[in-house]
């Protein structure tokens, strides 16, 4: 037990201590789960823009009198990425400021989700709980980690594969630029688009509860808006998963090429 005001017969006798029970952490674990909320929502938002430019492959090519004659609409959109701000700001210079963002985003999500777990871990101890809320809920919570460090990966591989073209990951014939074709190389690779569409399920898995969890952490408690943003957290992340499996689908089964 810890007390304000010590009693001296009693620490002499073992009873209590003045020592605080645990060391006050570094950074108080409601600073860490905004941090996780915050960089968690910046993440969603970037899937789901990047989800609806992806579907420009979908896209017709440009037609002859246009300002890119036969060319696909996606490696424009890819192009302009790397444009965006040009000539008031130098190349890809806000293309960079993303990145950036995202980057940092990331890591701290990363750090922050491996200290809370830690943390909670150590407070529960010997204890386990387990199965509180049941069923689909519960698992997609113990899974958050796992989901997590799955989707770590994928990312690796996907810049390695579709930003940088690097083989193994990515395909022999990749080339900077060429975004439509380097999707059809990629995905034309059946292990490849599988892995694509079993990362973006985890996806759906993890965006899903971390949107839902980002709701609570943000202090959102009242019941109109829980009901109106717990439909949020399903529909936004489905919106994203069938908007980008069925491009490793098409692809793979030949309906795109
Ligand atoms: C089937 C689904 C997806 C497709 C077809 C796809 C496609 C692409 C392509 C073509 C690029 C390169 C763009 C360019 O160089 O112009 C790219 C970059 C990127 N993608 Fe995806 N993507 C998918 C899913 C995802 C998911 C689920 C995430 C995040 C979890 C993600 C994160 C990124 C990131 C961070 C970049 C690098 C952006 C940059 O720095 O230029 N992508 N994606």
């Amino acid at each position: 037990m810890t007390v304000r005001n010590p009693d001296r017969e009693a620490i002499r006798h073992g009873k209590i201590t003045t020592e605080a029970l645990r060391q006050r952490p570094a950074y108080p674990t409601w600073a860490m789960k905004l941090t996780m909320a915050i960089t968690g929502l910046i993440f969603g938002a970037f899937v789901l823009v990047h989800m609806i430019g992806n579907l420009k492959i979908f896209m017709p090519d440009y037609g002859p009198q246009s300002a890119h004659p036969g060319e696909p609409q996606i490696n424009v959109y890819g192009e302009f990425l790397r444009e965006m701000g040009a000539p008031i700001f130098p190349h890809s210079s806000l293309l960079w400021i993303v990145r950036i963002v995202l980057l940092v985003a990331l890591v701290l999500h990363i750090y922050c989700a491996f200290a809370l777990t830690a943390r909670s871990h150590k407070s529960r101890g010997k204890f386990r709980r387990t199965n509180l809320m049941g069923g689909l809920n519960s698992f997609t919570t113990r899974s958050m980690l796992i989901t997590g460090i799955v989707l770590l990966a994928f990312i690796i591989f996907h810049i390695l594969d579709l930003t940088l073209g690097v083989a193994p990951a990515a395909p022999d014939v990749f080339e900077h630029g060429e975004v439509y074709a380097n999707m059809v190389a990629s995905f034309s690779r059946w292990p490849v688009a599988i892995w694509y569409i079993i990362a973006n399920l985890v996806l759906f898995l993890h965006l899903s509860h971390g949107i839902w969890l980002a709701v609570s952490d943000l202090g959102i408690t009242g019941r109109r808006w829980r009901s109106i943003l717990l439909a949020v957290s399903y529909i936004v992340p489905a919106a994203v998963l069938i908007g980008n499996i069925i491009i490793p689908f098409v692809i793979a089964v030949g309906w795109v090429s």
